[in-house]
């Protein structure tokens, strides 16, 4: 009889694994094509990867998020439970949830966000014309720098601190998500969300004396009838939209010039059909996304696709998977930005999808377009590239590119 075939788990579906990190596809798809609905013994969790079944939990609103109620041992209680305290929105269930929820999201509308295209577009124009042609690593310069920048400005935050910002968010980041997190790394997001806290509750305390046309001001006087947020929940939103909306970003446009550096049929046809832009930005979101993966608890036992689930355990849904189901996207390893079916699960769904996703799509597309504007060719630079290692995640710590202007 043939040795059954090695199902990937534990680390070898996070990109703490060299495999994983540089190319989580083909492992995914052993998995969803396998073993769809896996358990995963080492970090405590049911690892889904068919689309149907990713779909169904992200729009299940009985499902829980709030790491609290998790078992012990699992992985929402032992990895994203930070206190016993009420954890941000993304970990928060209703009513409280939908409060939030609530007060928040007219800011990011497409309609509201749409406002914000012209500031959007001078950062990256800036940022993207300050650089000469020649070899230059895109994350250093464009796909970090730019979302850090467009946060900090939608905030109304001070252009000196976009530095402090971005170091502030990235060590948080580092260890928020993470199954194993070193002491040091733990003590770096220690220490940068004592000064994100104390930064933010005194940009609060001045806008409620003086408004600006800023997202703080928005939030400070976000009411519904009887209610508001308070200084608490205005920073953790503030600290919210910092971890969730700053490295995804970056990842996202740094995952997409690779995708076109690696089908310059498609950069090509971009640079000759800007009206693609839109679509091209969902296909990148459907063919490698920042996010990786999302995750719910089960709020009662259940059985999904021949498992049992008890109360309590963590289902963590293979965003990049489903992505990749060849049962809803035809030939679904192709990188085509003229499909036709644009929709895909890169922002999760139901309840708790992405509150920040016309920003994203808004910065990716001005990003590209001045990338493109900019340079008359772009290609892959001598000194390569390398993935980056932060779990959940997807995105490169480094990705040189070879660009030219023409004359
Ligand atoms: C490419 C960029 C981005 C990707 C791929 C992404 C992806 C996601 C995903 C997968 C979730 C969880 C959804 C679920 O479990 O159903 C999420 C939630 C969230 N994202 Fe994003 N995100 C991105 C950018 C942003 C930006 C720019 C912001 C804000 C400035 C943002 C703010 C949020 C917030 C606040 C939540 C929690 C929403 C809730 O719990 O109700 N994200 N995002």
């Amino acid at each position: 009889m043939a040795d059954p075939l090695p199902i990937p788990t534990g680390i070898e579906l996070t990109s703490l694994d060299r495999r994983f990190r540089e190319d989580p596809y083909p492992v995914l798809a052993t998995l969803r094509a396998h073993d769809p609905v896996h358990r995963d013994e080492v970090f405590g969790r049911y690892v889904l990867t068919r689309h149907d079944d990713v779909v169904a939990i992200l729009r299940n609103r009985e499902l829980w998020s709030d790491p609290r109620k998790g078992n012990p041992g699992s992985f929402a209680y032992e990895v994203l439970k930070e206190s016993d305290e009420e954890p941000s929105m993304l970990l928060m269930d209703d009513p409280g949830h939908r409060r939030l929820r609530d007060l928040v999201k007219r800011s990011f509308t497409p309609r509201a966000i749409e406002r914000w295209r012209g500031r959007v577009r001078e950062v990256a124009v800036r940022v993207i014309g300050a650089l000469d042609e020649g070899e230059f690593d895109l994350i250093e310069e464009v796909a970090g720098p730019i979302p850090t920048v467009v946060i900090a400005e939608i905030l109304g935050v001070d252009p000196g601190m976009h530095e402090s910002f971005k170091q502030w968010s990235d060590a948080s980041i580092l260890v928020a998500f993470s199954p194993v997190k070193t002491p040091a790394a733990v003590a770096a997001a220690e220490q940068a969300g004592s000064a994100l806290d104390a930064f933010f509750r005194t940009e609060i305390e001045a806008r409620r004396s003086k408004p600006e046309n800023d997202l703080i001001s928005e939030l400070v006087l976000a009411e519904t009838p009887g209610d508001g947020l308070s200084e608490t929940e205005i920073v953790s939103m503030c600290n919210l939209l910092l971890l969730a909306g700053n490295l995804t970003t970056t990842d996202l446009i740094g995952n997409g010039v690779k995708a076109l550096l690696d089908h310059p049929g498609e950069l090509a046809k971009l640079r000759e059909r800007p009206d693609l832009m839109p679509s091209a930005v969902e296909e990148l979101l459907r063919y490698d996304s920042a996010v990786v993966s999302s995750g719910r608890i089960a709020h009662r036992d259940q059985e999904i696709g021949g498992v049992k689930i008890s109360e309590g355990e963590t289902m963590d849904v293979m965003l990049a998977a489903a992505n990749r189901d060849p049962s809803v996207y035809p030939d679904p390893d192709r990188f085509d930005i003229e499909r036709e079916d644009t929709h895909h699960q890169a922002f999760g769904g139901g309840r708790h999808i992405c509150l920040g996703a016309h920003l994203a799509r808004l910065e990716a597309q001005e990003t590209l377009a001045a990338l493109l504007s900019r340079f008359s060719s772009i290609g892959p630079g001598q000194r390569g590239y390398e993935y980056a290692s932060n779990p959940g995640f997807r995105g490169f710590e480094q990705l040189w590119v070879s660009a030219e202007r023409s004359s």
